[in-house]
């Protein structure tokens, strides 16, 4: 199968000083896969993951996604690979508030150049998917945390990446809303979308994930299928 994401010996430190937040990490996922970061907080889950997004450069090894050596990029051709192939949920959703909910999700696609009339049609379509359609046009400040969920992962499958990003997807809403994340994320996948988690949910690992790689101080210390 398709690889999608190689990293060999990836190392972060952010600080001279002190313990280095990843160290010899070694993550292989292929396309179609739905793989779940594990491990306790401070671990360095959320910082895997922005190496793999490209937000952050190792200091060590090297990160590569979908054939691209993320650490031969520029900046700026580094945003536009981003764009390209990668979507980010964030736990804290990160919408912003003085657009609509039909606004948000069309901004990467209008950062691309995606013809209007597509990129329109998409994200009604997602909007739609994700039962969220009435709240077009509304500001995210109205919505509710699980709704704002849902925008933000229409906004990161508007530009249809190969790989879905989420850091504590379920972090910030309810047990039950979690739930409805956690299945359309398990719809997702099974359609075919390659997904990669970061979680302290249990239950969002091991309804969603086709494998799950325990991380603790920095280090991969355990993988399961
Ligand atoms: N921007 C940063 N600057 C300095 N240290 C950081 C930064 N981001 C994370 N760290 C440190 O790196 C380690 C791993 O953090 P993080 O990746 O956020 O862990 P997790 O997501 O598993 O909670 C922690 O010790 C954290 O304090
Ligand atoms: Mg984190």
């Amino acid at each position: 199968m398709a690889e999608l994401v190689r990293l060999q010996a990836v190392g972060k430190q952010y600080e001279a000083a002190g313990p280095p937040a990843l160290d010899g990490v070694s993550v292989h996922i292929a396309a179609r896969e739905a793989v779940a970061i594990m491990g306790p907080s401070g671990s360095g889950k959320s910082t895997l993951l922005h190496l793999i997004a490209g937000l952050d450069r190792p200091t060590a090894g090297t990160v590569e996604v979908a054939g691209v050596d993320l650490g031969g990029l520029s900046e700026k051709r580094l945003a536009v690979f981003r764009r390209a192939h990668i979507g980010i949920v964030f736990q804290f959703f990160h919408l912003l508030d003085d657009l609509t909910v039909r606004d948000n999700v069309l901004l990467p696609a209008r950062l691309t150049g995606t013809p209007g009339r597509t990129a329109r049609g998409r994200a009604e379509h997602l909007l739609d998917e994700l039962g969220i359609a009435t709240k077009a046009d509304a500001y995210p400040a109205r919505l509710s945390g699980g709704e704002r969920q849902r925008v933000a992962i229409a906004r990161a499958l508007i530009n249809r990446p190969e790989l879905l990003l989420a850091d504590e997807p379920t972090g910030a809403v309810d047990a039950r809303t979690g739930a409805q994340v956690t299945q359309l994320l398990r719809d997702l996948n099974r359609d075919g979308q390659t997904l990669l988690l970061v979680t302290h949910d249990r239950a969002l690992a091991e309804s969603c994930a086709t494998r799950v790689i325990e991380l603790s101080d920095g280090r991969v210390t355990g993988e399961r299928s």
